[in-house]
């Protein structure tokens, strides 16, 4: 195990009616005026909104309002809510949703006490340096930005879709989670989410770093609770036992838990992130079309980790002859479990086209040390366009 640091200072209030803490953990954590930021209305159908509003006028804590954030959150909402957040001088972020609304939110409170453009903080032209707070109610189980320390925005002068800087002053003071509001999500974004949850535990189980036995079996133990919870949801919507396992997996699969002390990969994120900046497809669809690619193609690097995968998170059976035939059974199982799951396997199935591999490939080019990524295995131009073509099928 390498040498770490582990600061996680979110303060997770779990469990039924959950949300009814909020205005006194905005008061707690030193608000006393919010900026609410949330989507296109799925918290005022499922009673989140409302439970939320309810329990800041019960706390006496006035607020404002940023709604309409997209998936795949866009930069120009950003820009409106540092606007406004200036404007009526709020000093505490609150994100009702998931990973969208959450990371608008991390943007704005970043960006409203830097004096210039926020996304010079996303260029590296500006250090992030200040961060107002921010507080979670969380309605989905997918990116884990609720205990977090990145949040991911679309520049949309270029369509770049990329990670902030990580930091630990952007991680969430405190999230609110109730699965209850999760039994609403449609079937596609409770496998999106399974999907995503399941890739940022494995970026980090596919690790060179030796003796990492503990966090080995932390990523495995999670990987198969959402192979239990997941089709289980899908099954029935309100299987609240379900969505609780689901909802704190993406918090434990994201909070860096499981990632300490381990060299990551990171791979399939940067490459997903490319395609759902082309082509806008929910981020754990574009990953379980690149995820198994990406496995496919770097799979000789070391087999027994593949092989280990496949034994201790699917039940596949050891081949002590031919090692790499058990390795390929996880990958087979995985795109298996995607499958069941609703989700796409192919570029053609999320809307992309083979044409437009180079110009991924050129885009990330303009990213920031672009190339190359990934800590499993380093990925070049032309291996990211070979795991690509690996997905036209
Ligand atoms: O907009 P509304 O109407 O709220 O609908 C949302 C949205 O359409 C809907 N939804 C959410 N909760 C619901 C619900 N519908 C019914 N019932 C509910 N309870 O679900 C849709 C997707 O929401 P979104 O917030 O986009 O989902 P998710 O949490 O998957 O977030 C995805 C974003 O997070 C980024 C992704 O790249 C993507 O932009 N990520 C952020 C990370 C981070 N900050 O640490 C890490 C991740 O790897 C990821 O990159
Ligand atoms: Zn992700």
């Amino acid at each position: 195990m390498n040498a770490f640091t582990f600061y996680s200072p979110t303060f997770f209030d779990f469990g039924e009616n959950a949300e009814r803490q909020t205005g006194e953990l905005v008061r707690r954590f030193g608000g006393s005026h919010v900026l609410l930021v949330y989507g296109g209305g799925s918290v005022k159908r499922n009673g989140a909104y409302d439970a939320v509003t309810d329990s800041l006028r019960a706390a006496g804590i006035p607020w404002d309002e940023l709604s309409g954030v997209q998936p795949n959150p866009r930069s120009g909402l950003v820009y409106q809510g540092i606007d406004l957040c200036r404007r009526v001088g709020a000093d505490f972020l609150l994100a009702i949703g998931g990973g969208s609304a959450i990371d608008t939110a991390k943007a704005i409170a970043f960006g409203a006490p830097y004096n210039g453009d926020f996304w010079d903080i996303f260029t590296g032209k500006a250090k992030l340096e200040a961060c107002m707070p921010v507080g979670v109610v969380l309605t989905i189980a997918a990116a884990g930005s609720e205990g977090s320390n990145s949040c991911v925005i679309t520049q949309e002068n270029g369509a770049f879709k990329w990670g902030s800087p990580k930091s630990d002053l952007i991680r969430p003071r405190f999230a609110v989670m109730n699965p209850r509001y999760t039994c609403t999500l449609p079937p596609f974004q409770t496998a999106c989410g399974a999907a995503d949850m399941m890739s940022h535990i494995m970026e980090r189980y596919f690790s060179n770093t030796p003796d990492v036995g503990l966090t080995d079996r932390l990523c495995e133990a999670l990987l198969k609770t959402v192979i239990a919870a997941a089709p289980r949801a899908l099954a029935n919507p309100d299987d609240i036992a379900a969505r609780a396992d689901l909802m704190w997996t993406s918090t434990l699969a994201h909070n860096n838990s499981v990632g300490i002390g381990r060299e990551q990969d990171w791979a399939s994120h940067q490459m997903e992130h490319e395609l759902s900046a082309l082509y806008d497809c929910a981020h754990g669809a574009g990953l379980a079309v690149v995820t198994p690619a990406w496995m496919e193609y770097v799979m000789s690097h070391d087999v027994s980790r593949f092989a280990r995968f496949a034994v201790n998170v699917f039940g596949a059976e050891m081949d002590y002859a031919v090692p790499e035939r058990t390795a390929r059974e996880g990958i087979r199982r995985l795109r298996v479990f995607f499958h069941e799951l609703g989700l796409p396997a192919t570029l053609a199935e999320i809307g992309g086209r083979e044409e437009d591999i180079p110009v991924m490939v050129e885009r990330r080019k303009q990213k920031p040390n672009g190339f190359p990524f990934g800590g499993f295995v380093k990925i070049g131009p032309d291996d990211m366009a070979a795991i690509l073509r690996l997905c036209v099928k």
